[in-house]
């Protein structure tokens, strides 16, 4: 039996159908993943990272009537492109689900066709980097797509929960870190559309991290420019740098207690991913630093970020009497 099949409409989900349903969401993963990728890389050649492709220092982002746009032409084509193909694989889930009647995604793919509408609107307003408050929740929204996509497809290619031996104490875990995660990425994101990087130059540390709550108001709101389309620094730049540094050594801590508990339970080769993924975070994160914000650096910092948050996506999913993990 092939295509979709109904009898006293009811709908049987056949292995093909299932199959298909499967590589469906496996793409929108992909496609999530390839759009974030070539995003930042725009985000950051627009700022004036990346010397093959700048023409300016970082930071110099143009006016808001005339932004800088030193972003090659093939990476604007594929984002345009990338973008307009994860819509319509998310239309497909959509009309999918609603076809079928699976309401026990129902929750992640509502989220995911909201955040994906809520991006279209932001693209909108993301021509320019002038506004932090919208760099930080385009990037916030890519996040989103990932994390939602991975959670779908998860359950699918190992209904079991993967083989994991899940107990609500690692569930919790995953949950704790997964949240420290978020506001940790949110915050990078923040420095980065603030163009806060450079703020600190040395390993070190150069500043009162408290700094940052006399000023975090300030971090949202539109950023003013000098004549030459420069950015201009304020003294709330090195409080947002050291408070981001901070709180990625806790987070790095986490995510090794986390990885502790989870070797506890025989799950070594995740464990290890984890705390690699962590340690080369933090890593590349010093390297941006050291090395002035290399392009190469500061996308791997992002990168491993998100990779951080798809590796603990399983053990966040509900523990199952049954399997381990549920959907
Ligand atoms: C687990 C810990 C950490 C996580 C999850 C994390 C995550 C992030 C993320 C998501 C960004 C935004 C990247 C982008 O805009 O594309 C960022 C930016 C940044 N992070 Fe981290 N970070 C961590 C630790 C650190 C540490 C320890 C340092 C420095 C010692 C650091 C330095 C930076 C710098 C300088 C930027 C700004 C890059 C730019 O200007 O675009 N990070 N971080």
């Amino acid at each position: 039996m092939s295509g979709w099949s109904s009898y006293n409409g009811q709908h049987d989900h056949t292995m093909s159908e299932r199959t298909a349903h499967t590589a469906l969401i496996a793409l929108t993963l992909a496609l999530a993943l390839a759009l974030v990728i070539v995003s930042a890389f725009v985000r950051h050649v627009n700022a004036g990272l990346g010397e093959s492709f700048s023409s300016g220092p970082y930071g110099a982002i143009g006016t808001v009537e005339a932004p800088a746009q030193h972003a090659p032409e093939w990476a604007v084509g594929a984002h345009r492109i990338l973008a307009s193909t994860l819509g319509l694989t998310v239309i497909g889930l959509v009309g999918l689900a609603a076809w079928r009647g699976r309401p026990r995604e129902w929750k992640a793919l509502t989220a995911l066709t909201v955040v994906t509408v809520g991006l279209a609107a932001l693209g909108l307003r993301s021509a320019t980097l002038h506004e932090p408050a919208v760099v930080v929740a385009n990037a916030m929204g890519g996040v989103a797509l990932v994390a939602l996509a991975a959670r779908l497809l998860y359950p699918r290619i190992a209904p079991g929960g993967m083989g994991f031996p899940s107990t609500p104490a690692l569930r919790t875990g995953a949950l704790l870190l997964l949240a420290l995660l978020i506001g940790q990425t949110t915050l990078g994101f923040l420095v980065s559309a603030n163009f806060a990087g450079l703020a600190c130059p040395t390993p070190s540390g150069c500043a009162r991290p408290w700094a940052l709550w006399d000023h975090l108001a300030l971090a949202w709101t539109a950023l003013q420019v000098d004549a030459q389309g420069m950015a201009l620094r304020t003294g709330a730049l090195e409080g947002l740098h050291m408070a981001h540094r901070i709180i990625g050594l806790v987070t790095a801590a986490a995510a090794g207690m986390l990885a502790g508990l989870a070797w506890q339970h025989g799950l070594r080769i995740w464990s290890g991913v984890l705390i690699m993924a962590a340690g080369a975070a933090l890593a590349t994160g010093f390297l941006s630093v050291v090395f002035g914000l290399e392009l190469q650096a500061v996308l791997g910092h992002y990168l491993l970020a998100l990779a951080m948050v798809v590796w603990i996506i399983p053990l966040c999913l509900p523990v199952s009497a049954e399997y381990g993990h549920g959907t």
